[in-house]
């Protein structure tokens, strides 16, 4: 962070707050929240963005993809993370088809996911082909965070989670996107799996901040899945995530001291029964 650049620790984070971050080179922060807790230590953090991402499908309801999550369950756990968090930006993952039948559909949805969890914004995943939708809800004032390269409700077409846009036909595709959805009034756009140097030419040319997730790091900002980055899913290990803790490891080790300890009648003990 440039040294002219004061943070705030206490700023309420709008879309213009962000747009500045981007413009002085301060990174943005962004990280996964499904339950309340979790939303209110990230706000506690100082974490500027807090996203209750579709990923909720696979990590809190245990699903292969993010395609069976629903709204109604999209809408829930929006709700309690909201009532947590009182600084930054929540932003509410649309799910999979709540968005890409039509205008009118996509509006409906994203207006009661506005309406009934209080959170700050949306983000939808793909690219030109949103841009009627994305001005629509732009002109009502929702805030569209778009979502490209790989984007996982896709899983489908694309076969793969691999890196998207190693080839030039996609990578062009995706650079074009990227200017369609900015042109469209995207507040940010979140760049997934694709080449660093893509990462890096997005990047400087739109004007709106990136949040990378394995895109490298010219991106404005960077996004974790929160349960990746303490080590909870033990079994998913890819090259961008960084472990800050092993806490899958921990838990374990806690609930089998804990069995132990009831086994063994040392708990509770005998200063601390009722
Ligand atoms: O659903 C999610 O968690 C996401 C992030 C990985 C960006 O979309």
């Amino acid at each position: 962070m440039p040294s002219s650049v004061q943070k705030d620790e206490n700023r309420h984070i709008t879309t213009k707050v962000l747009y500045s971050m981007k413009k002085e080179g301060e990174k943005i922060t962004m990280l996964t929240a499904y339950d309340y807790l979790t939303g209110k230590f990230l706000d506690a953090a100082g974490v500027e963005l807090i996203l209750v991402g579709d990923s909720l499908s696979n990590v809190i309801q245990g699903n292969e993809t993010t395609l069976p999550v629903t709204l109604e369950e999209m809408i829930y756990h929006t709700k309690i993370v909201k009532k947590a968090v009182e600084k930054a930006m929540v932003i509410a993952d649309m799910t999979f088809m709540s968005y890409q039948v039509g205008v009118l559909d996509a509006v409906s949805n994203c207006g009661r996911v506005m309406k009934e969890t209080g959170c700050d914004g949306i983000k939808m995943e793909g690219g030109n082909y949103l841009s009627e939708t994305i001005r629509k809800l732009v002109e009502i004032g929702i805030p569209v965070m778009g979502h490209l390269g790989l984007t996982p409700q896709s899983i489908n077409k694309f076969g793969s989670y691999k890196t998207r846009g190693v080839d030039k036909e996609e990578a062009d595709q995706i650079f074009n996107d990227s200017i369609a959805l900015e042109k469209a009034g995207c507040f940010s756009i979140v760049l997934e799996k694709i080449p660093t140097a893509l990462g890096k030419k997005i990047s400087k040319t739109i004007k709106i901040p990136t949040i990378g997730i394995g895109a490298g790091p010219y991106c404005d900002g960077q996004v974790l899945v929160s349960h990746d980055m303490l080590g909870m899913i033990e079994e998913f290990k890819p090259r961008f995530v960084r472990k800050y803790m092993n806490l899958a490891a921990d838990m374990k080790e806690a609930f089998r001291h804990y069995i132990s300890d009831v086994k063994e009648n040392k708990f509770p003990s005998k200063d601390e029964s009722y």
